[in-house]
């Protein structure tokens, strides 16, 4: 299987640096092809711009915007690993989006509504963060994250996300804990390559 991995985290030291080469170890040595996008180590520019815009008129794509819709079309599985910021995502993992799953690659509108264009594509999504399982129920916000991302980003765009995991207090769990999150991811990636 060809799967792209889209990391969005500044910090190689971070427990999602840990979960990505988990993971990726998995894939690899289960014989599969990865591709990581590390966006902050590739400085990717999260900024929708008149130029995007311009180049989704003509029906193109800025260079770098081509490049990363050129893995998506590789990819069978794609795996999002962040961080929760904000009960949302890292702004340049949603600039990610904003410029990359762009009119005329990800959706298109026809006379009956919008319509997705990476139907046949699956997405895992791995993401940590500082309050609790509690605090995520009572607040809702797993419900509202998930509705979110697989719902109304991937969704929209004909992908079906086959896997959520939230690994939830990481800042403030022991590091027996942390070892049982990153056999979980191990187990976890096992799980998206087994079939
Ligand atoms: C800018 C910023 C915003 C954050 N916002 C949230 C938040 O809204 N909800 C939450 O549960 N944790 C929040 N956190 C905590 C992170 O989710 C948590 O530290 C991270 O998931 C731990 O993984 P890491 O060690 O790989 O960074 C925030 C952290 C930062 C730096």
């Amino acid at each position: 299987m060809n799967i792209l991995a889209v990391y969005a985290h500044p910090n190689p030291a971070s427990f999602n640096h840990a979960i990505l080469e988990t993971v990726v170890k998995v894939f690899l040595a289960k014989g599969h092809a990865c591709t990581v996008r590390d966006l902050y180590g590739i400085r990717f520019d999260p900024i929708l711009g008149p130029a995007d815009f311009e180049a989704i008129q003509k029906g193109s794509a800025r260079p770098d915007v081509a490049d990363e819709q050129q893995f998506i079309k590789e990819a069978e599985l794609l795996v999002l690993i962040h961080p929760i910021w904000w009960f949302s995502m890292p702004a340049i993992l949603k600039g990610w989006i904003d410029r990359v799953l762009s009119f005329g690659f990800a959706y298109t509108v026809t006379d009956q509504g919008p319509a997705p264009l990476l139907r046949g594509k699956k997405a895992a999504i791995f993401n940590t963060t500082g309050g609790t399982e509690e605090v995520y129920e009572q607040g809702g916000f797993q419900t509202a994250l998930r509705a979110s991302l697989e719902t109304g980003t991937l969704g929209f765009c004909g992908i079906e996300t086959i896997h959520h995991r939230f690994f939830y207090a990481v800042p403030y769990v022991t590091p027996e804990e942390r070892t049982a999150m990153l056999v979980q991811a191990k187990q976890d990636a096992e799980r998206l390559v087994s079939s």
